[in-house]
């Protein structure tokens, strides 16, 4: 399915851990689409993941380490970038996502507060870290278009999810508001992408996903969305087909952010009703 929908586009893909990763099928198939890009991982990340396999496939895209919560590590990245494209990009995926406390499995009413502070600063600020540094740079062509992943938890409550929520509020906020200035300032859009539970390593690291993994399947009316399909969204938002699309937040979700009930969940509350006697 290719269509060279990004044909001459250059552009930055954080957070491809593993094939499972959203951003690994972004980074696949934003090269079948006929873009260029660079990769890029927190420097742990680089040595325990698969990127380089990544790399190879992607026409031996370059794999330049950068922490995302640390400034002179994202400089050095788009410059960088910059000097290997020649010239300024077009594209960002923000795909990145880690808390401490959900990692250690510390309940949120018992929260360690520097933990806390670190999620935000991963998960959260590194997106206005990145955009900023790409500001003053100047790294990014007019009509560019970055994105970020993030989850309903920022809206609903979803016990497991933990300090990520606060931290998904806070990202899809950061995108509204940078979004305005980017906008003006430089044509710059910048939105967020709602996905269904995906099974990732980010994914299957919130307790009790196996559960609402399918809990969120049998809710939407069209099944969960796949990473692969969230890649595809990813693609449209970096196309020249959404232009004018900014300071959103986007549900890639099979409809479950709209659905009260289904009937699905219905008939299963009454078997186990019935079972129960
Ligand atoms: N999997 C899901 O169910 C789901 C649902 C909605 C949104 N998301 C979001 O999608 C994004 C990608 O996650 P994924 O599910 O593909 O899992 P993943 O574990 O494959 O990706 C998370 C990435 O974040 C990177 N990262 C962590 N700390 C970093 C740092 N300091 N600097 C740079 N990178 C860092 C990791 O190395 C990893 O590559 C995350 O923002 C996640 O919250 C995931």
């Amino acid at each position: 399915m290719a269509n060279q929908l990004l044909k001459g586009k250059k552009g930055i893909i954080f957070g491809a851990l593993d094939e499972r990763s959203i951003a690994w099928k972004t980074a696949l198939r934003a090269v079948e689409e006929g873009a260029q890009i660079v990769l890029t991982n927190a420097p742990i990340a680089l040595r325990m993941g698969k990127i380089n396999e990544l790399a190879a496939l992607c026409n031996n895209a370059p794999v330049i380490p950068a922490d995302a919560t640390n400034v002179a590590d994202l400089e050095n990245l788009l410059q960088k970038s910059m000097e290997h494209f020649g010239g300024k990009m077009d594209f960002i995926l923000h795909s990145i996502g880690m808390s401490p406390n959900v990692r250690k499995a510390i309940p949120y009413t018992d929260t360690n507060y520097d933990n806390f502070l670190k999620t935000l600063d991963i998960s959260a600020l590194s997106l206005h870290k990145v955009l900023q540094s790409s500001m003053k740079l100047d790294a990014l062509n007019e009509w560019s278009s970055v994105v970020a992943l993030t989850y309903i938890a920022a809206q609903r409550t979803f016990p497991g999810y933990n300090d990520m929520a606060e931290a998904k509020a806070l990202m899809e906020s950061i995108a509204r508001s940078f979004g305005y200035h980017y906008g003006f300032a430089k044509k710059v859009r910048v939105n967020t992408i709602s996905q269904s539970p995906t099974i990732t390593t980010a994914g299957s690291g919130v307790s009790g996903f196996d559960a609402f993994f399918t809990y969120a399947d049998k809710m939407s009316p069209l099944g969960n969305a796949t990473a692969e399909q969230c890649a595809d969204y990813c693609l449209t938002l970096f196309s020249d087909y959404t232009k004018m699309v900014t300071m959103q937040n986007l549900f890639h979700d099979g409809g479950f952010s709209n659905t009260g009930v289904s009937q699905s969940i219905i008939e299963e509350m009454e078997k186990a009703a019935k079972a129960n006697g």
